[in-house]
């Protein structure tokens, strides 16, 4: 199939170009669009076989449940069979946002949407498109990120169409991403509440909303959050994270790129800009200041696949500091460098 670019401007909505995409959603095809964080590859919530349609495209296998996008609090009520007070309380601060709420999931979830689990992971995004789009189709919308299974998520139009042209029926073009990691993953049927996933919304932010907050790697992930698997976000390249901290960092990735560039292999390195100027002779991406996180977290994804674009086959990224949007810089940074046979 062709796939058609539907150029959008987010600031102002063309509503006649939403009902356009809002209609490919209601007919079970698959449409991707913008949301602050990354694109996802949209479909109808409440049509099974449009959400097969998902898994085909993205070739994800059908045990990483996908999560369901709404654009009013009341579908809550329809999607979920226990909407405890937290979830109002979350929602209120958050939403629209980039925080994802796993909670009871009700009847009218299909399994293949909870990859056979009793809960069903909720959230609001918040962009004026993907908002619009919930609107139109009149239909909660599920989403994961537009991007082939296992590879880096799309922060535009063109990193979808790189994945996924001609294997779904629309994307629509909104620029660029705000935020650029996916949204916090945060299970609240349990107690305290365990965040599956770091993202947009920072667990230092939760804590000041709930008080307590368990984080990921002290569960046992494989149970509560299949799709977590240890590699993830990968680009085509070997990507090396460097996290040895303060003035041992810069050395320590120059000697890795010149053991690599020795071997004949194109290296590039993912910096912080104070650290730029250190790498001479070699091709050096800035993600951002080590202090401005907000900005190294839009910068992440695009930069990994720009290296890809480039025909680099070895990134070194030096690590950020694990706060506020930081863990989830590094959370996925660790899965992207996790060896492909380890996987
Ligand atoms: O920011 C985002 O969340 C983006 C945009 C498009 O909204 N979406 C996204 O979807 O990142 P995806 O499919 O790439 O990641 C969904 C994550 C997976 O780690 C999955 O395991 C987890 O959410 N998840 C979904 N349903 C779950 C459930 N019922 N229980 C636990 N984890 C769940
Ligand atoms: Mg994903």
């Amino acid at each position: 199939m062709k796939t058609i670019i539907l150029k959008i401007n987010s600031q102002r909505i063309d509503l006649a170009k939403i009902k356009i995409a809002a209609e490919e959603i209601k007919r079970g095809n698959l449409v991707a669009f913008p949301t602050e964080t990354v694109y996802g590859l949209g479909a109808d919530a409440l049509n099974e076989k449009a959400v097969a349609k998902i898994f085909k495209a993205k070739e994800r296998p059908f045990n990483d449940p996908l999560i369901v996008h709404i654009a009013d609090l009341k579908e809550l009520y329809r999607l979920s069979k226990q909407v405890p007070p937290v979830a109002l309380e979350l929602a209120k601060m958050f939403w629209p946002g980039p925080l994802t709420l796993v909670l009871k999931k009700s009847e009218l979830v299909s399994n293949i949407i909870t990859a056979d689990l009793d809960t069903v992971a909720i959230r609001m995004p918040d962009d004026n498109i993907a908002l619009s789009l919930i609107r139109e189709a009149k239909t909660p919308i599920v989403a994961p990120s537009a991007n082939l299974f296992g590879r880096t998520s799309p922060t535009t139009a063109q990193h979808v169409a790189e994945d996924l042209n001609d294997k779904i029926e629309m994307i629509i073009d909104g620029g660029k991403t705000k935020v650029g990691v996916e949204s916090t993953v945060l299970d609240i049927t349990v107690s305290p509440a365990q965040v599956l996933r770091a993202g947009g919304i920072s667990v230092e932010q939760l804590k000041k909303v709930i008080g307590e907050v368990k984080i990921g790697e002290e569960l046992e992930m494989g149970f509560r959050s299949p799709g977590r698997l240890n590699s993830h976000y990968s680009p085509r390249a070997k990507l090396i994270l460097v996290e040895e901290k303060g003035e041992t960092q810069a050395s320590k990735v120059l000697q890795i790129a010149f053991e690599y560039k020795g071997q004949g292999f194109k290296v590039g390195i993912m910096a912080k800009e104070e650290n730029k100027d250190q790498y001479n002779g070699f091709k050096v991406k800035v993600i951002g200041k080590g202090n401005e996180l907000k900005t190294c977290a839009t910068n992440l994804f695009s930069i990994l696949r720009s290296f890809d674009q480039e025909g680099f086959e070895i990134i070194i990224a030096e690590g950020l500091e694990e706060q506020g949007l930081g863990l989830a810089i590094m959370e996925r940074l660790r899965k992207a460098a996790v060896p492909k046979y380890e996987c």
